[in-house]
């Protein structure tokens, strides 16, 4: 696939089939990711790729956070379904889910450029992913189980988890594909 063609065509997606995603192909991903920009050359991230037992298990985490949602998304005014609350520890059947970590720091400045930095990389993700005919999401409310998360990864004391994201292969379901926004330039001679 062209690039611009994966840039327009990467939406999320959030329903999967169970159809597996091979190592290889994994490796592919995070591959691509890994070869992303970061402040300084530092390459932040690390990725610990769940699959089988291990996803199942962060699955039964991950529906724990869906209380702590509901309080969330009260406090905010929003309104959710429990479909859409169920969403959050099924993750769409994805039967892959990246757990991207970057190194903790109090430092606002160098957080910042790690968190730019991971950006990129997921974005690098997400994009390889839609080449290779996958569906992905990335997804950032397991903040609400983040330490349960670190604790069944084994994420080191000095790491932190920034984002997951699902991947599979999408089922027939169409993604939302909202609208983005075009006007997001000023242009200065
Ligand atoms: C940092 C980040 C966090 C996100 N968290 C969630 C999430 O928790 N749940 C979800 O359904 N989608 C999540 N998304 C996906 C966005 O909702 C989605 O990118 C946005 O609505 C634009 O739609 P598109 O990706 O299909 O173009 C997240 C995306 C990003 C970049």
């Amino acid at each position: 696939m062209e690039l611009f063609e994966a840039i327009s065509a990467r939406h999320s997606m959030r329903s999967f089939t169970d159809e597996p995603v091979s190592r290889q192909v994994m490796e592919r991903l995070v591959s691509a990711a890994s070869l992303a920009p970061s402040a300084m050359n530092e390459q932040p991230w690390d990725f610990y790729v769940t699959t089988g037992e291990t996803r199942r298990q962060l699955s039964e985490v991950m529906s724990q956070g869906t209380h702590h949602l509901e309080e969330y998304l009260e406090v905010l005014g929003h309104t959710a379904t429990p479909e859409q609350l169920e969403w959050y520890s099924e993750l769409g059947g994805a039967p892959v889910v990246v757990a991207c970590t970057i190194p903790r720091t109090d430092d606002e400045f160098l957080l910042m450029n790690k968190y730019l930095s991971v950006g990129g990389a997921i974005e690098n993700m997400l994009l390889a992913a839609t080449d290779l005919g996958l569906g992905a999401c990335a997804v950032t409310f397991s903040y609400w189980v983040r330490d349960e998360i670190e604790k069944l990864l084994e994420v080191p004391d000095g790491r932190i988890i920034v984002s997951m994201i699902a991947i599979g292969h999408p089922t027939d379901l169409p993604p939302v594909a909202p609208l983005h926004r075009m006007d997001t330039a000023v242009y200065l001679d």
